[in-house]
């Protein structure tokens, strides 16, 4: 069978990591969150106190820092971890996840030097095919020729509830209206800003979860990636 690159994108409590990693386990592809880069960059500016308005330092910082994602680890995976994080060789994988860094990797993701820096990264990692992609922009400028796309979306009051009860389990103490106003800020960033924009590629499959579970999502992308597969070894086979 030939091996897909899929795109996930949506906006923030989508279920994108969630749902990416389970499909990646089922299809044993490899999984990587894009947001996890732009987030490890986002900590290095914040400990180093670089304005996130100074784009240019910003851009030598993107170039100068190396950043590493390695599969999760399953004690790491009931804390919510994704992918490992290295920044420069120093494990970030929980102190990425706060929301001071989500708020200031979203600022940082709208400068254009930047994500180029971070795009070329993705796409030779995801060169080789086999891959489950999750991010904002994958399926629009990352891998625009991606075999299978997946806008994945959940209405603002379920997508704030699923955030809110992942800070209940790191005890970080925010009212669910506090996180409600802070994903509907971020995606307003994500969906607004003039490069790559949050946005549904014109040939991406809207799936809403709203009223599915992880486990019911996963399974419905894996029978599209089946579908897909078989298309494709057909095609090839006609070709031949
Ligand atoms: O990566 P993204 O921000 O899109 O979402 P996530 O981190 O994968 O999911 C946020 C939380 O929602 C996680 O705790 C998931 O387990 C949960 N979730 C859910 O309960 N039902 C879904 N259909 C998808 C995610
Ligand atoms: O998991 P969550 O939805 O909170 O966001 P994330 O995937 O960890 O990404 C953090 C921020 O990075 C997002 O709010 C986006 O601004 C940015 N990002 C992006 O611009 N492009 C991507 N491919 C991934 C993330």
């Amino acid at each position: 069978m030939p091996k897909l690159t899929i795109a996930i994108d949506g906006p923030a409590g989508s279920g994108k990591s969630s749902v990416a990693r389970r499909v990646a386990a089922l299809l044993e592809y490899s999984y990587l969150d894009s947001g996890a880069m732009y987030r490890a960059l986002a900590l290095k500016a914040l400990e180093r106190k670089v304005p996130l308005s100074d784009e240019g330092r910003l851009e030598a910082l993107a170039k100068e820092t190396q950043i590493e994602l390695k599969p999760p680890i399953p004690e790491l995976e009931v804390t919510g971890a994704k992918n490992r994080v290295f920044l420069d060789g120093r494990e970030v994988t929980r102190e990425i996840r706060v929301v001071e860094v989500g708020k200031a990797a979203s600022r940082l993701a709208a400068i254009a030097a930047v994500r180029r820096v971070l795009v070329a990264e993705q796409q030779r990692c995801g060169s080789g095919g086999g891959i489950v992609m999750e991010g904002r922009d994958i399926g629009t400028v990352v891998f625009p020729a991606a075999e299978l796309k997946i806008f994945l979306d959940a209405s603002p009051e379920v997508r704030a509830e699923r955030r809110w009860q992942e800070h209940q389990e790191k005890d970080e103490r925010m009212t669910l209206a506090e996180v409600f106003d802070e994903v509907i800020e971020r995606d307003k960033r994500d969906r607004e800003r003039k490069v790559s924009p949050l946005v549904r590629a014109k040939d991406a499959v809207l799936v809403d979860n709203t009223a599915m579970d992880v486990e019911e999502t996963a399974r419905l992308i894996v029978l599209l990636a089946q579908e897909r597969e078989k298309e494709l070894t057909a095609a090839t086979a006609k070709k031949g």
